[in-house]
């Protein structure tokens, strides 16, 4: 399983913060947003790992995060995404590097509580197609949102002005080798963008689409507000760690 970070895009809802830098380099509380999801991605047991940047700030990836040695790893792989295609345009780009295996998908924007792990052992034990990751949510508007009934999702729409349900469809993505032929056939959506939710709903149509439902807290940091929140739930969760100089017995 090989998983990837889509961290391109202009971050343009986050004006002015995104002028001079890569929205996912910005800091959620004591580490750049990227951190984030690398890690919950080592966490999930992957190691090979791909990171889609792009915009005027590449290099400070390669400088931030090097071959990853903070994070445990061997290696980190890059790759450019020329202007905003859109989130399927941006993982197209990793299709190389999956070398026909199957992918874990993070976009860099998106934080969670949950250990991913478990969700990833039961896409691995899935035959073929594609798993999903929901959470119920406020403001499902906001996102992709999946209806679903009896253990089965019967529709995703992107950002609907009426939602079928609370349930939004959180960036983490898990795809079998097909998500690239998929992807070639995808046209631009209203807003010029290859669209993520008509991948998933072509592994809807099939009846290859699974899913899970998270209990831990999850959010993306792509607003003024939703950066604030992430860094609130971080820092939240940093206190309830025990303090490692707590553990010390003096002699
Ligand atoms: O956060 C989850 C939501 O993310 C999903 O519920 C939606 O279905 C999905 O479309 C997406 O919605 P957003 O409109 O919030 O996506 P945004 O354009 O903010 O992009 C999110 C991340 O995807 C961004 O941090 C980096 C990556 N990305 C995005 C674009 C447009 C790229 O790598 N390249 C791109 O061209």
């Amino acid at each position: 399983m090989k998983g990837v970070v889509l961290a391109g895009g202009l971050g343009s809802r986050l004006e002015p913060l995104t002028r001079i830098t890569n929205k996912h380099l910005l800091p959620i509380y004591n580490r750049p947003m990227i951190y984030y999801p690398i890690q919950t991605l080592v966490d999930a047991g992957i190691t090979e790992i791909m990171i889609v940047t792009g915009g005027n700030n590449a290099g400070d990836f390669l400088r931030l995060l090097g071959n990853g040695e903070e994070f445990g790893l061997k290696h980190l792989n890059y790759t450019y995404q020329r202007g905003e295609g859109g989130i399927a345009a941006a993982l197209r780009l990793a299709e190389h590097f999956s070398e026909g295996d199957r992918v874990v998908v993070m976009l860099g924007d998106n934080l969670l509580e949950d250990n991913i792990r478990p969700f990833v052992e039961r896409f691995a034990q899935q035959p073929k197609g594609a798993r999903i990751l929901l959470k119920e949510v406020e403001d499902p508007e906001r996102f992709g949102v999946a209806e679903v009934r009896d253990g089965r999702v019967l529709s995703i729409e992107e950002k609907p002005r009426q939602p079928k349900s609370s349930f939004a469809v959180t960036g983490i993505y898990m795809y079998d080798p097909r998500v690239f032929e998929i992807i070639r056939t995808l046209r631009p959506s209203g807003r010029g963008e290859l669209e993520i939710t008509d991948v998933n709903n072509a592994y809807l149509r099939t009846g290859d689409l699974a899913y899970d439902v998270l209990s831990g807290w999850w959010t993306d940091a792509g607003l003024p507000e939703t950066l604030y929140r992430a860094t609130t739930l971080v820092r939240e969760r940093e206190a309830k760690r025990p303090h490692p100089a707590r553990h010390v017995v003096s002699a």
